[in-house]
């Protein structure tokens, strides 16, 4: 993978552990279940619990050697209201109909309203989605490393394309709806770190550098999580961006029903924005820091459209766009160089941008038209980093064989 050694990145990560730069600072959870979706809970916190009802059933379908077939079979799964497929092994059938269930909560017209919205501003969300979750997540040290390691690492344009029908999928007019795709998307991403929590630990490379037995905790999703809603939430109100308190609300819920259905438990779930705001500074902001494997994904990522210019322009312009959005801090970690022109000049036009279309000064009509482009671009970009073929979320049978 890439031009660095795997020798070279375990003794990167050595060196920047020493320097206490790598892995979490020690976490405690003081945030109470009142503000949750349940609205009541427990005392464990979120790094002590994985996914008890989906592990072990992917566990068995790894271990029972049927991943290829299972796989096979769930490529026919493709929209919410759909029958399981036939054929599926009765404990993965029995967990799958459980899992695809909306939760009680669920409130259909937030959901709509969210549609409204994602329409309104999916400029903003195609932009915070991309510049400010994807590239974040290399500066999630957990994330980072178990992402390197695992299948996926191996071929990082197909994993983010089928990280973007995540998305997509929320973001569609249909997204929860029977005709739709996100419950399918959300619940096999679900049985994607399944699979990942069992075949992870034997990778000698995931072993020597994570700080945890097991991956992708419930507070690891979380952290997930709040790179993304919380974070286009954090990043639009900084850009002046006028979002009204019913628009902000059913954005979230429509990533409340997401976490449902990805396996976090409600009581971890924040119910309201306040409380979201509250979670975040405990859980994610501590954890942001450079690790050997995020340098090198963010190379990989921001080298992704060479092939079709060589990368002269879209490297610096990818470079660029993440010190733009996610500032020189992360951006510096990266090592990602400056632009000067560039960067002076995205320093200048995005909040002009941001300005005219937040004032009415772009054309009339020009929400349903741009929503309308992004609609085509985001279909682009996924059929691009597919190269075409129609993308599968799929249980992983190995690690990162490279
Ligand atoms: C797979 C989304 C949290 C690590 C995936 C996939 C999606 C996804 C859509 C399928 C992509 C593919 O098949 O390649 C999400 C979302 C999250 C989240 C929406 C939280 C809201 C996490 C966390 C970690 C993680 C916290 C690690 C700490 C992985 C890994 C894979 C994966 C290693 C498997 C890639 C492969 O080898 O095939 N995730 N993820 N994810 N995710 Fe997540």
């Amino acid at each position: 993978m890439g031009s660095i050694s795997r020798r070279q990145l375990l003794k990167a990560g050595g060196a920047m552990g020493a320097l206490g730069v790598v892995g979490a600072a020690a976490p405690t959870w003081a945030w109470s279940a009142t503000q949750s979706v349940a609205g009541l809970g427990g005392q464990t916190p979120p790094w002590e619990v994985w996914d008890p009802e989906a592990d072990p059933v992917v566990a068995a379908v790894i271990e029972r050697g049927e991943t290829a077939r299972v796989n096979a079979l769930l490529r026919g799964w493709t929209r919410n209201g759909q029958a399981l497929p036939a054929g599926l092994p009765a404990d993965l059938h029995a967990f799958l109909e459980q899992a695809r269930r909306l939760p009680e909560w669920t409130d259909t017209r937030k959901l709509a309203a969210a549609v409204a919205f994602n329409e309104r501003r999916g400029t903003y969300l195609g932009v915070s989605y991309g510049f400010v979750s994807g590239m974040m997540s290399t500066v999630i040290p957990h994330e980072a490393r178990a992402v390197y390691s695992s299948k996926g690492g191996a071929d990082m344009k197909r994993r983010i394309s089928r990280t973007a029908k995540f998305g997509y999928d929320i973001g569609a007019r249909n997204a929860f709806r029977p005709d739709g795709s996100m419950v399918v998307t959300a619940v096999k991403t679900r049985l994607a770190h399944a699979g990942v929590r069992h075949l992870l630990p034997r990778s000698a490379h995931w072993s020597a550098t994570a700080d945890e037995r097991i991956p992708i905790s419930q507070r690891d999703v979380l952290v997930t999580w709040h790179s993304l809603p919380t974070s286009v939430m954090r990043a639009m109100k900084a850009w002046g961006v006028r979002i009204s308190g019913a628009e902000a609300d059913a954005f979230l819920h429509s990533w409340q029903v997401a976490a449902h259905l990805l396996g976090v438990r409600d009581e971890y779930i924040p119910a309201t924005w306040a409380a979201a705001n509250a979670q975040a500074p405990q859980i994610l902001d501590p954890v942001l820091a450079p690790t050997p494997e995020g340098i090198e994904l963010a190379r990989i990522l921001v080298n992704l459209a060479a092939e079709v210019d060589g990368g002269a322009l879209s490297r610096p312009l990818l470079q660029s766009m993440t010190r733009h959005f996610l500032g020189d801090r992360i951006a510096d970690w990266l090592q990602l160089p400056r632009n000067p022109a560039l960067d002076g000049g995205l320093a200048a036009s995005w909040p002009a941008f941001v300005g005219l279309k937040e004032a009415g000064l772009l054309l009339p009509g020009s929400d349903h038209l741009s929503w309308a482009f992004d609609e085509v671009l985001r279909l682009g970009a996924l059929w691009y980093l597919g190269d075409g073929q129609e993308l599968h979320i799929e249980i992983p049978d190995r690690n990162n064989p490279n």
